[in-house]
């Protein structure tokens, strides 16, 4: 058999060349995560639940016109994306405040936030993906005012999709990360959701474990992998 090619190796998953041009395989790790679910990091099994929980936010994403990477699942650890030029920022959207935000404007976690804040991390590990602004990221070319535009109501989308499907299922979206990719069409270049949406950059809550006082408490879920799998349906048999 052939060896494949592999065109990137991150902390959580792999990429592979895909069987199509355009195409890529990934292959989803147990081990690392760059968000904020550092405790998971070697969970065995972990790339097998994300594998089918990103299938399953990525397909329902494109099912309602938001268009992703995804094209199919295609075992337990691997699926078939669309390749993108990436755009160089991690775009985060918080409905309360927790992490970063909390430690950076001293707001108590837990906090609603007004409305839905959507910032951008340059994504540069050396340099710890660093918060900047619409005018860094002009400024220096990774994307231009239009793109930044469609990828807000793009990241808008996604949140409102994501935080009804959580809460569904008892689960409160506070924060999450996705990351934006170009793809073209003939002359046509649109913006797509890559990478994968999954427990490893998502803040997720436990609505049952809030306290019952207005300030809530924040309850966080608790093996949430497998919870998450479990409450949405997607666990696979022989995890
Ligand atoms: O740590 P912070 O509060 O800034 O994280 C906000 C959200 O972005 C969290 O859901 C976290 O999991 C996610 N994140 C990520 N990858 C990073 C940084 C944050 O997925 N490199």
């Amino acid at each position: 058999m052939a060896r494949r090619k592999k065109v990137y190796e991150g902390k959580a998953k792999i990429l592979y060349e895909g069987p199509e041009p355009g195409t890529l395989i990934q292959y989803f790790k147990d081990d690392g995560n760059a968000g904020s679910n550092t405790a998971s990091t070697g969970l065995e099994g972990k790339g097998v639940l994300n594998n089918r929980l990103s299938e399953f936010f990525m397909s329902g994403l494109n099912g309602i016109g938001v268009p992703t990477h995804f094209i199919r699942r295609i075992n337990m650890r691997e699926q078939l994306v669309r390749m993108a030029e990436i755009i160089p920022l991690e775009v985060v959207v918080r409905n309360f405040a927790a992490g970063g935000i909390s430690k950076r404007l001293g707001i108590p976690e837990g906090t609603p936030l007004p409305r839905p804040i959507v910032e951008y991390y340059f994504k540069d590990d050396k340099l710890g993906c660093p918060l900047v602004s619409e005018e860094h990221i002009i400024a220096f070319g990774w994307a231009s005012q239009q793109d930044l535009d469609d990828v807000v109501a793009l990241a808008l989308r996604v949140n409102d999709f994501l935080s009804g499907v959580m809460m569904g299922v008892g689960i409160r979206l506070a924060d999450f990360r996705i990351e934006v990719g170009r793809i073209w069409e003939g002359d046509y270049m649109r913006l797509i959701v890559a990478d994968e949406i999954s427990p490893d950059s998502c803040r997720l809550w436990d609505v049952r474990s809030e306290g019952e006082s207005p300030a809530r408490e924040p309850g966080p879920l608790q093996d949430v992998y497998t919870e998450l799998a479990r409450r949405l349906g997607v666990l696979p048999s022989n995890v």
